[in-house]
């Protein structure tokens, strides 16, 4: 299975409610940064629905991240597969990972949707989408929008999907960090700092930017309330979002919880040369910080999760 990363558009975040979530609006757009996600029958069969993770793909210190147990989101997911259909057999579960670990893309969110969609084929479960939809939104907030890809805005505490237009194409670069940021440490600042936050509501001027593929403007609306509460426990990402701007990127911001940094560099409308000489400035002005652990560029929107 291949799955993107995601980076929010807005991320609008309301109090915290009952059960500990804060109430989201929170526009999710899938980039073609992709995990694989490689499900097999253990051999030989034990008794339980997960035998082995195993994890490749990334730096060492990304690696160090990925629990390799039955705490990963991807684990989690087959677990629940199985409890629910009372079927599944041994499964060695193997993540070749690119989307950057604890960096606000919804990595381990993506690995567990593509787990979920493996393990549903391998065993024969047949579960109907809306069945899938449920399982991944009781894993987490971000998975179901794995399954989902391309643009939507989810609400609730981020669950709850509604695909949104977005007929155009863009090119974004992200700066990732040697740091990773824990979300529940993120949503713990932004408690501190905004106490009082009001409900959240989806920005329409970013809902008309996406409608009518106007990257200028789609720069222009980028937002994401838990931007403070990550510059606040890692105040260097300033210098990152200033050197992006300053080279020239037309949008930029902090992915969800962070730390990965986002840019928006142009739209599929535009002088293709413009743009590839556009990111070409901001890959190297971030480079020049010396505060990123790899730049990479990738195109969005792409579809979820996806069988090769
Ligand atoms: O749902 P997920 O497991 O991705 O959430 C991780 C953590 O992020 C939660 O434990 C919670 O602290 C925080 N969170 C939140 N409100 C949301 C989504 C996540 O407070 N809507």
């Amino acid at each position: 299975m291949r799955v993107p990363a995601k980076v929010n558009l807005q991320l609008a975040v309301g109090p915290r409610r009952e059960d500990g979530f804060h109430a989201l609006v929170n526009v999710f757009h899938a980039v073609s940064l992709f995990d694989e996600v490689t499900v097999k029958a253990a051999s030989p069969r034990q008794s339980h629905a997960l035998t082995a993770l195993t994890a490749t793909g990334q730096s060492e210190s990304h690696l160090a991240r990925v629990p390799l147990d039955e705490t990963n989101l991807a684990a989690r997911a087959a677990l629940l597969l199985a409890e629910e259909t009372g079927s599944g057999f041994p499964v060695d579960i193997h993540l070749d990972k690119h989307i950057p670990v604890a960096g606000g893309m919804a990595g381990g969110s993506a690995d567990a949707a593509a787990a979920l969609v493996a393990c549903d084929r391998l065993w024969g479960c047949g579960l109907s989408r809306e069945r899938l939809l449920d399982l991944a939104a009781r894993l987490g907030s971000d998975v179901a929008f794995g399954l989902v890809g391309d643009t939507a805005v989810g609400t609730g505490r981020g669950e709850l999907l509604d695909p949104m237009a977005s007929p155009g194409r863009y090119r974004w670069v992200f700066a990732l960090s040697t740091r990773g940021l824990s979300t529940a440490d993120v949503f713990g600042e932004y408690d501190r700092l905004r106490p009082d936050a009001p409900d959240p509501r989806l920005d329409l001027a970013l809902q008309q930017a996406l409608a009518s593929g106007d990257a200028e403007a789609l720069g222009r609306s980028l937002s994401n309330d838990l931007q403070p509460a990550a510059l606040s426990l890692l105040p260097e990402l300033q210098r990152t979002l200033d050197a992006g701007r300053s080279a020239g990127a037309i949008g930029a911001l902090v992915s969800g919880s962070g730390p990965t940094c986002a840019f928006l560099i142009g739209g599929g409308g535009e002088d293709a040369a413009l743009v590839a000489e556009r990111e070409a400035e901001v890959v190297a002005a971030l480079w020049a910080t010396g505060m990123c652990e790899q730049v990479v560029a990738a195109d969005g929107d792409v579809p979820g999760a996806t069988v090769l």
